[in-house]
């Protein structure tokens, strides 16, 4: 199974994944996670996008192509995936589609406040990735490893991400339903984790049914 994960900054694309991969056994593949590493590294993809995302910004389609080309060019025809943060933008899809076959597209709907609410608390594991809240935990509750804030996670930045959702990801909805693709969940609200996975899974095995 190869899917897309849709969804605004912070509508909880990368807790799913991590859901979705323990549950079904799909890679993740993260545009904004192999930024921060190739950051991290100091690698020119890396330093070239550290100046857009800070800015709240895309960073231009032709880095992200390439970057998400090669990563993909690892996998094989039978191996399942799903992608976080990528496509971005209209160019972005129409070149995933010359890359691979997509089965479903999740889209996580919360509305703008939630979210603002949701990234000025969130703090990531230094050591193991996981993502939590920075008021309910002062180390990793699963390796007890420092916790970070991202330096997107301010309320500037993260309303220049909201806008750039809405100018240039939203477009994405009308062009995967119009390929009959798209599965919607509503992430917001008082939902719990748990509770936006077990719609995820009840739409996907719907669609396969
Ligand atoms: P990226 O790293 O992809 O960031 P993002 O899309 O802004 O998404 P986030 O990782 O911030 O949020 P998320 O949806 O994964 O939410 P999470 O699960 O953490 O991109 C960063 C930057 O890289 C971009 O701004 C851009 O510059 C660049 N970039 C990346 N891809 C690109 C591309 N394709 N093209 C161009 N540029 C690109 O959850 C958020 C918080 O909420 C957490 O604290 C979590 O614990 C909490 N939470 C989650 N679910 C719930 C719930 N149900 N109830 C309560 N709390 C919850």
């Amino acid at each position: 199974m190869r899917l897309v994960l849709l969804g605004a900054p912070g509508a909880g694309k990368g807790t799913q994944a991590a859901f979705l991969k323990e549950r079904y056994g799909l890679a993740h593949i993260s545009t904004g996670d192999l930024f921060r590493f190739n950051l991290k590294n100091q690698t020119p993809v890396g330093l070239e996008a550290k100046k857009f995302m800070d800015a709240g910004q895309l960073v231009p389609d032709e880095i992200v192509m390439r970057m998400t080309g090669e990563k993909l060019s690892e996998f094989k025809n039978n191996e399942g995936f799903m992608l976080d943060g990528f496509p971005r933008t209209v160019a972005q899809a129409e070149f995933l589609e010359t890359k691979t076959k997509i089965d479903g597209v999740i889209l996580f709907n919360i509305d703008d406040e939630t979210i603002v609410k949701r990234l000025t608390s969130r703090a990531v594991c230094r050591d193991c990735g996981n993502v939590t809240n920075i008021h309910e935990h002062d180390k990793c509750p699963l390796c007890n490893g420092e916790l970070y804030r991202r330096d997107d996670d301010n309320e500037t930045t993260i309303r220049s991400r909201l806008k750039v959702f809405h100018e240039q990801t939203e477009p994405l909805i009308v062009f995967y339903r119009a390929k009959n693709l798209l599965l919607e969940v509503n992430a917001g609200g008082e939902k719990k984790p748990e509770e936006v996975f077990a719609s995820v899974v009840e739409l996907l095995n719907h669609d396969k049914n």
